[in-house]
């Protein structure tokens, strides 16, 4: 049976032909190279958070203070990363985070289908972002086989927000993530230092410009009327999202409902109690507020707390340690999100694969050197903070 570890046999087969691999495994040398190669308002937005980036620096570092004990004795040949999800059996726990500007970070600004395509060759599923170069029914159709889940920023106008929910059902998206955290942009001055965000230059808008009720509420075609179409999106964006929502999202949709920057034990217990489907603990990376205690310091009253309800996690995922951290302290499924826009932005959908591969790889060989065969023994052995 493969295993996701086979990765590294691969490379060291290649050095015996004398090849390196393209791109580096570690997050470290990945983050430099795309630093030194991505255009810089790109990297800007991509690389920037909130405020003086406390919260987003906390985010990876606080994985330091996490450990984990192996067993022993335990005969760990075959493993079985699979998990349950929204009825689904995914061959890992990883996903692809949302990343609303992934459409320009490859050079032809398609990187949304790259992405697509990566999770295609890998089998890790794509949380589409609402904010896309390209309109979702496509992004869905280049996922093939992959199961892919839509991510909703909810537009102030209700019509518009069904289209869209409407759009990613039919589409064949399998959850529907509403972000919770982000109706207004959160304080990011590494942009506001250049003045540039994307979204205001046109990019990455294609879901509201194919959308036949924003075309509607336009009134006039869309690219003869760039500036009015990017000013109506600007004013449409997105409304703060209060708890009544949860019952009109479910009356809208039959896609199960998850609730994306749960970070308070409360939050999560009332998002249980009124019936959403998953809880996604995430502080967005600490782009959208400064100041907040590290994801994954909370994901843990925020697994006790949602009960039977799974919870999906991300913010500060760079290994597959850290993968393996996240799942040890509860979560079912965890995001990455940051490290395969730059996998992308380095060499496309290839790029974008290796870096999921080198997360697998690495989370599967410490499985099996841990003494873990299963997700489940890995949350049963658990995480301490050291
Ligand atoms: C994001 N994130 C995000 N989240 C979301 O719900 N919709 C979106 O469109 C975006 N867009 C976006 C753009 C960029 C450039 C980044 C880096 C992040 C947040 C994302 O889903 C996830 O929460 C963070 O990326 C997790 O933090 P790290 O691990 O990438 O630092």
């Amino acid at each position: 049976m493969p295993h996701y570890g086979d990765y590294q046999n691969l490379i060291y087969g290649a050095g015996l032909q004398g090849v390196s691999p393209k791109l580096p495994v570690d997050f470290a040398t990945l983050v430099a190279r795309a630093t030194a190669a991505m255009p810089p308002q790109v990297l800007t937005y991509v690389q920037g958070g909130c405020g003086d980036e406390w919260t987003q620096d906390r985010n990876a570092a606080a994985f330091r203070h996490w450990g984990m004990v192996p067993r022993m004795m335990i005969d760990t040949r075959q493993r079985d990363l699979s998990v349950e999800l929204f009825g689904l059996t995914l061959p890992s726990p990883l996903f692809m985070a949302p990343v609303g500007v992934i459409g320009i970070c490859t050079q032809d600004g398609h990187g949304d289908l790259a992405a697509a395509r990566a999770s295609a060759m890998t089998g890790v599923p794509l949380c589409a972002s609402t904010l896309s170069n390209d309109p979702l029914e496509d992004v869905k159709v280049a996922c093939g086989d992959t199961p892919a889940f839509f991510q909703l920023y909810t537009p102030k106008d209700r019509g518009v927000a069904e289209s869209l929910i409407g759009r990613a059902e039919a589409a064949g998206y399998k959850a529907l993530v509403v972000t919770l955290d982000t109706w207004v942009t959160g304080w990011r001055p590494r942009d506001l230092n250049v003045a540039n965000f994307p979204q205001l230059r046109g990019h990455v808008l294609q879901n509201y410009f194919t959308d036949p009720i924003f075309q509607k509420l336009l009134g006039k075609p869309v690219a003869q009327h760039l500036p009015e179409a990017i000013g109506l999106w600007g004013a449409n964006f997105a409304r703060p999202i209060v708890w009544e929502d949860i019952a009109w999202f479910k009356s809208v949709t039959k896609l199960p409902i998850v609730l994306k920057g749960i970070c308070h034990p409360d939050d999560a217990r009332r998002a249980a109690d009124l019936g959403a489907d998953a809880i996604y603990c995430s502080n967005h990376g600490g782009r959208q507020a400064n100041g907040g205690i590290a994801a994954i310091d909370l994901l843990p009253g925020v697994v006790a707390a949602a009960g039977s309800v799974p919870v999906l996690f991300d913010s500060g995922i760079r290994s597959g340690t850290d993968v393996v951290k996240a799942l040890a302290l509860g979560a079912r499924a965890v995001g990455v999100g940051r490290p395969y826009a730059y996998g992308l932005a380095l060499d496309g959908a290839a790029g974008c694969a290796h870096v999921l591969k080198c997360l697998l790889a690495e989370a599967d060989l410490l499985m099996a050197v841990n003494g873990y065969p299963t997700v489940a023994a890995v949350r049963a052995a658990g995480a301490t903070k050291v």
